[in-house]
């Protein structure tokens, strides 16, 4: 498989604190590639510095071959990212928002229409497309933050937490949805806290705490590197044993 994104000792300090330090992974086309860590780990960070929304202090981010600060208008345009934080418009219908970030891509006329329709209809909006995002609940606003991001078909999907704080069915919706972009030809990047979710969907998972990766592996891959017999332990203890941390507080 070809390497679709490389980190080259990516770094981030804010004040001389690191909040990111010397990452490199590597993220082969294709996977769901989950990034795993607890609160301030430095996920989003990481993130931010892939889409070009914080500069890194140090390294720089391939993709598809390129430097991508160095290529920006080529590359930026295969990216699809859905932050964590809400990026949606509560005073635009649902369709005028996925129209505001999918027309910022270069899409027009009756493609943009054909992509907005397509693109709340994946998501399982179409039919509040003329709905206000302010009367949405929280799950219905995450999915448009979703719809608003993959209008202009991205090759790589970043998810930064997805489905904090929204009810079981519209997380599950979000799940399904991603395992089904990636069948359908994008790699993804998933990033978490619930280790369930990451067990679920990914093929390969990097821990990360305090702004290191810790290891990388296939879940079974990180089960062995603590324990021979890995039907004994799960993802969580080996978080806990790689890290002396709890990934989060129940
Ligand atoms: N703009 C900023 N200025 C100063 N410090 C920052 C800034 N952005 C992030 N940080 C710090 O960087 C560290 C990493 O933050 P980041 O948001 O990347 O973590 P995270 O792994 O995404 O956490 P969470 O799971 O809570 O979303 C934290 O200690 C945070 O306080
Ligand atoms: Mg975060």
């Amino acid at each position: 498989m070809q390497t679709i994104l490389k980190t080259n000792d990516l770094t981030k300090k804010y004040d001389n604190k690191v909040v990111v330090d010397n990452l490199n992974i590597e993220i082969k086309e294709g996977e769901i590639f989950g990034l795993l860590g607890p609160n301030g780990a430095g996920k989003s960070t990481t993130m931010n510095m892939i889409c070009d929304i914080v500069k890194p202090t140090l390294g720089n981010v391939e993709f598809m071959g390129k430097d991508i600060l160095k290529n920006k208008k080529e590359l930026l345009g295969k990216l699809g990212y859905i932050p964590q934080d809400l990026a949606i418009h509560g005073n635009l219908k649902a369709w005028e928002n996925v129209e505001l970030f999918t027309s910022l891509y270069g899409i027009k006329g009756a493609e943009l229409k054909k992509r907005i329709d397509e693109s709340l209809e994946y998501v399982g909006l179409l039919e509040k497309k003329n709905d206000y995002a302010k009367t949405f609940s929280g799950g219905m606003k995450r999915r448009l933050n979703i719809a608003c991001a993959i209008g202009h078909h991205p090759n790589l999907l970043i998810f930064d937490e997805p489905t904090v704080g929204i009810d079981p069915q519209s997380r599950n919706f979000i799940l399904e949805k991603i395992k089904e972009s990636n069948k359908n030809g994008a790699t993804v990047i998933y990033t978490s806290h619930y280790m369930e979710e990451v067990e679920a969907i990914c093929t390969r998972i990097a821990i990360m705490d305090n702004g290191k990766i810790i290891a990388t592996g296939t879940s079974e891959e990180l089960k062995k590197m603590v324990k021979a017999d890995t039907s004994q332990i799960t993802l969580e203890e080996v978080f806990l044993t790689m890290t002396g941390k709890k990934l989060r507080d129940y």
